[in-house]
């Protein structure tokens, strides 16, 4: 019997450890569902099933021996690097913060590992149930770890409790490949842009969780790559009106976390982190990774992008003070606002360029 979710070769196995234990607040918390929080999805089960590798096998092949090595088996677990943390020492302010984007980051990888775990579960075609199956192994060992890094600070989420009873929402297939891939892929261009920085300003690792992200980001990096071979199979999913969905998904994703980021500036402060460099960083490096399949990326240099990503922040804000002191006709005014900065980031025109034959890439950043 393993001890710990780290050293879990199945979803199962580690999600059997963590359910021993929870706390009602961060569990509610996970529970939220609204525009900025991470969703649980289902989708078409029979749809994924009926993929068919054969022609991309020379691609497949070599990606799903990467995974079944399974180089990271044992890493997330706390070792001599794990310092101690000084919880009731830290900043109110920071200490809040943290805890969220802890709780919002596990609920996102547990939101992972169900989907994945699912499509295990209801497929017979074996290298897809193969893949889910591996891809769920590795959320679950993440959500496992930063529950891990809750407990020390009195809170923890109810994994089993999640998977009963937070809302489900339904994606068509293409939308999860779209949602998926690039979520996995920002998640490698966040990670990585943290350790990175930290590895220069040793001084701001407020938490040794951080040290973790290495790896913990080419696991992200390899079902990334995943969802671009799926989609490889299918050149349709690519091209005509479904550019406009990527599109859509692309610009959606980065305004989440541009705006999400925001709300976290003690965090931010606390890492040394400019949020606008931050952004920056993260969307370019998403996007130059994301050519490797989408025909589009956004034009992140154009002068109406960062503007407006300030609009779109500060008209959530108005919107969740207006929520928040039951202002409706202030909060209808912010919701206004917030769909015409979404539409003016939307149409701002995409830069297009050839995809490249081969579409394996390794983590280079
Ligand atoms: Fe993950
Ligand atoms: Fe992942």
């Amino acid at each position: 019997m393993n001890i710990h979710s780290a050293d879990a070769t199945t979803a199962e196995e580690a999600l059997s450890i963590q359910e021993k234990f929870d706390s009602e607040t961060a569990t509610a918390v996970a529970m939220q569902d609204t525009l900025l929080t991470p969703r649980f999805y289902t989708t078409n089960f029979d749809e994924l099933d009926a993929i068919n590798v054969e022609h991309i096998r020379d691609e497949w092949d070599p990606l799903i021996a990467q995974m079944v090595s399974d180089p990271n088996k044992g890493h997330f677990k706390k070792n001599a690097d794990w310092d101690q943390v000084d919880w009731d020492g830290m900043d109110p302010a920071l200490r809040k913060e943290f805890i969220d984007f802890l709780i919002s980051s596990c609920t996102a990888e547990f939101s992972g590992c169900v989907l994945y775990k699912e499509m295990k579960r209801r497929g017979s075609n074996h290298e897809i149930t193969q893949l889910f199956q591996l891809m769920a192994r590795d959320e679950a060992r993440h959500a496992g770890f930063i529950n891990d890094a809750l407990r020390e600070a009195g809170v923890a989420v109810n994994l089993g409790f999640l998977t009963q009873k937070k809302k489900y929402t339904y994606f068509r297939p293409k939308f999860i490949y779209y949602a998926t891939y690039l979520s996995e892929k920002i998640g490698y261009a966040r990670y990585i842009t943290i350790f990175r920085h930290l590895e220069k300003h040793p001084e701001h690792r407020f938490h040794p969780i951080f040290k973790w992200f290495q790896e913990w980001c080419n696991d992200e990096f390899s079902h990334g790559e995943a969802f671009a071979l799926l989609m490889k199979t299918d050149p349709k999913l690519t091209r005509g009106h479904n550019v406009w969905w990527i599109k859509f998904f692309l610009t959606a994703v980065y305004a989440t976390m541009y705006v999400r980021d925001h709300q976290r500036p003690a965090f931010h402060q606390a890492l040394g982190v400019d949020t606008d460099w931050y952004a920056h960083e993260v969307f370019t490096k998403t996007s130059e990774l994301s050519k490797q399949i989408f025909p589009i990326t956004l034009d992140i240099d154009h002068p109406k992008w960062v503007p407006t990503l300030r609009k779109l922040q500060a008209a959530n804000v108005d919107l969740a003070n207006a929520e928040k002191s039951g202002a409706k006709f202030a909060a209808l005014g912010a919701r206004l606002r917030a769909a015409k900065a979404f539409a003016t980031l939307f149409f701002i025109p995409a830069k297009r360029h050839n995809v490249p034959s081969q579409t394996r890439l390794e983590p280079c950043y």
